[in-house]
């Protein structure tokens, strides 16, 4: 499998050396990058309801630390937008970024397949902005690893990997924007070629004539998040204890009024008996991060298949496409397979191991690519039910 990484680096290397760790630049990484969008396309995306987008404007005539002036240095403004909009937006320094466009374009989505050296379930989505003139979005941070592909054009990248304090960022503004920083590394970033930057470094991409970047994000849940939603999902299991809090040893203590380091003592052993087991812990993992992040799913086919008529399609050379609605993610265990499809949980044999592989690892399936795996029983009634409830779906299944 090839990578987009520099010659010569494996991606053994690039996981030891620089995920999570330090930036990285990768000239021609895509080489004859073309992109599946154009600006109009884009322009286009931004007046539709339903797809997240947003314009950052950078407002030159203010000086950044003005807090009080009548127009802030930064303005960002969110979708959808008025067509009319960008008739009357400046000539330059403004970006207009629109979210998860993998989920409209499925040659980005299949983009994504380059990005097999990372789990996929640490996908968050492709993010594409685009740029005329001096814009960006300013010097910031991000929570999350991500690739930046030049996708049109060129970009200059700062980048700086200093500590930052809520002071360095501009006040009264709905950004985190950074008013000043020293850049440590510049690149200027020509179509094809990515930055790679793990979380926590400042950079800050400035276009040189009209530009536009693909952003590859990884999701990095905060872990009061996972926390919370871990235990809200062990209520909803019913997993939790509904035993009322017993003191039968009470000693009678000198101030009624004190709650005692006995009563604490009960109350962290209540909570030290929350249940943490390896099946609660795959089986909500695995739902959580196949659920779709903004709450859209897909819809089961109005006539559902049956086996025989689905295979006879398959078989017919029709190709079978994974809907990039649903996150698919497995996890191997020694009696059975976790398949997890857009946060519903599957539990299937062993010998359906392969054919849950490939699944979840590939976006396109071929019926030649599946001829052996589809003699093992099971697979191919898995393959029917995920295209009937809308996972899957044919070639030209919307003509
Ligand atoms: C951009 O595409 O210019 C902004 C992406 C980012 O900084 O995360
Ligand atoms: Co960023």
């Amino acid at each position: 499998m090839e990578y987009p990484l520099p010659d010569g680096m494996s991606a053994e290397q690039f996981l030891a050396d620089y995920w999570q760790k330090k930036p990285l630049l990768i000239k021609g990484a895509f080489p004859a990058f073309t992109t599946p969008l154009s600006p109009d396309e884009i322009a286009g995306m931004a007046c539709e309801e339903g797809i997240e987008s947003r314009l950052v404007i950078e407002n030159r005539s203010t000086s950044p630390v003005a807090e009080n002036s009548e127009q802030l240095p930064w303005q960002l403004r969110h979708g959808p937008f008025d067509e009319t909009l960008f008739s009357e937006l400046p000539q330059s320094h403004w970006t207009l970024l629109i979210q998860e466009v993998q989920k409209y374009v499925p040659a980005l989505a299949q983009l994504l397949e380059s990005f097999r050296f990372i789990p996929s379930w640490r996908i968050d989505d492709i993010m594409v902005s685009y740029s005329p003139d001096g814009g960006s979005v300013g010097p910031h941070v991000d929570q999350y690893d991500v690739f930046l592909l030049q996708g049109l054009g060129r970009k200059r990248w700062q980048i700086s990997s200093a500590e930052v304090y809520d002071d360095d960022l501009i006040g009264g503004i709905d950004l985190q924007i950074l008013s000043r920083f020293e850049a440590e590394q510049c690149w200027e970033l020509e179509e094809g070629d990515m930055l790679y930057l793990p979380p926590g470094i400042i950079h800050h991409g400035v276009a040189l004539g009209d530009s536009l970047t693909y952003s590859v994000g990884f999701r990095a849940p905060a872990e009061c998040d996972m926390i919370t939603s871990f235990v809200d999902y062990l209520a909803e299991e019913q997993r939790l204890s509904v035993s009322h809090y017993r003191d039968p040893e009470l000693m009678l203590q000198p101030h009624a009024g004190e709650i005692t380091p006995a009563a604490l003592q009960r109350v962290r052993e209540i909570i030290q008996r929350m249940p943490l087991n390896d099946d609660d812990i795959a089986h909500w993992f695995g739902r959580v991060v196949t659920e779709s992040k903004s709450g859209d799913h897909v819809e089961p086919q109005l006539k559902p298949l049956t086996v025989e008529a689905f295979m006879a399609r398959f078989r017919q050379g029709e190709t079978l496409w994974r809907c990039e609605l649903s996150r698919f993610a497995c996890i191997n265990q020694p009696s059975s397979v976790l398949l997890f499809v857009a946060g519903e949980m599957f539990t299937l044999e062993q010998i359906m191991k392969d054919a849950i592989y490939r699944l979840c690892d590939q976006r396109i399936h071929s019926a030649e690519e599946w001829r052996e795996l589809l003699e093992v029983d099971g697979n191919a009634a898995l393959l029917c039910h995920l295209y009937n409830e809308g996972h899957l779906y044919f070639d030209d299944d919307s003509d």
